[in-house]
């Protein structure tokens, strides 16, 4: 596992989007794993800096995201659709039709849920994996918990990301309750995996992880099972 520490945000982003680059340099038609939150859109911002540079092509690429809410619609200001649209899609040069998200208003989430495992396997997995870490671990909705699920499937929210994503809605009460998500075996199958971690609140999470141990009470240190991963974190995420 690789770890490169910065000391702000800004080169938290430059560093991860160089990661991201580098990856759709080698291969032109690139599967790029991308991931929703607030850590990586100063990544996405960079991306699309580098986009309107000309110095990276997203013409070739295509995009699986590792999870939805569930049930939610793709126009709701709220879903991760919508969050890659405005903080990518929107602003490059992809084919739109390439880029794939958990369908939130299939009418039946198992089946979604099935449909998408089997269409990013199909892909033969990310050739980049982009991953944030949640502040109990989480990878995707991939919850701390007894058992941890191979494949994509439909999920209910703790309590604690139904808090933390509270702050995008109009109360707690309007954050979905379930999820669609890849599984560990989905995010595992990526060639090379980036998790990026920023800000204290991250700091045990983080230690977790580093520590090189696996427990399925933290999902994000299975990554330790990976022999690809790059690790880009702040000093407050990795001094506590
Ligand atoms: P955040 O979410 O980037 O908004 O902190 C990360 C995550 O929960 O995976």
């Amino acid at each position: 596992m690789e770890l490169i520490v910065c000391k702000t945000y800004e080169e938290v982003s430059q560093v991860s989007a160089k990661v991201v680059a580098e990856v759709m340099k080698a291969k032109p038609n690139a599967v790029l794993g991308l991931a929703t939150g607030s850590t990586p859109e100063g990544m996405y911002a960079e991306l699309v800096k580098m986009n309107k540079a000309g110095e990276i092509d997203f013409s070739d690429i295509t995009t699986v995201n590792l999870d939805e809410y569930y049930p939610i619609s793709p126009e709701n200001d709220q879903s991760y659709r919508y969050f890659m649209n405005k903080n990518l899609f929107d602003h490059v040069n992809i084919d739109k039709s390439r880029t794939n998200v958990p369908n939130g208003a299939a009418p039946d989430g198992e089946a979604e849920a099935k449909r998408y495992e089997a269409f990013v396997r199909s892909l033969g997995g990310a050739d980049i994996q982009v991953l944030g870490i949640g502040r109990n671990g989480h990878i995707a909705f991939n919850e701390p918990d007894e058992e941890l699920v191979p494949e994509t499937h439909v999920t209910g929210l703790t309590e604690d990301t139904i808090d933390a994503n509270a702050r995008f809605f109009a109360s707690a009460a309007d954050v979905p309750t379930k999820a669609l998500t890849m599984g560990m075996g989905t995010i595992l199958s990526a060639k090379k995996i980036i998790i990026i971690a920023t800000g204290a609140g991250k700091h045990a999470a983080l230690s977790q992880l580093l520590k090189g141990t696996v427990t399925t009470k933290c999902p994000a240190s299975f990554l330790n099972l990976h022999n690809n991963v790059v690790v880009v974190c702040d000093e407050a995420a990795y001094n506590g």
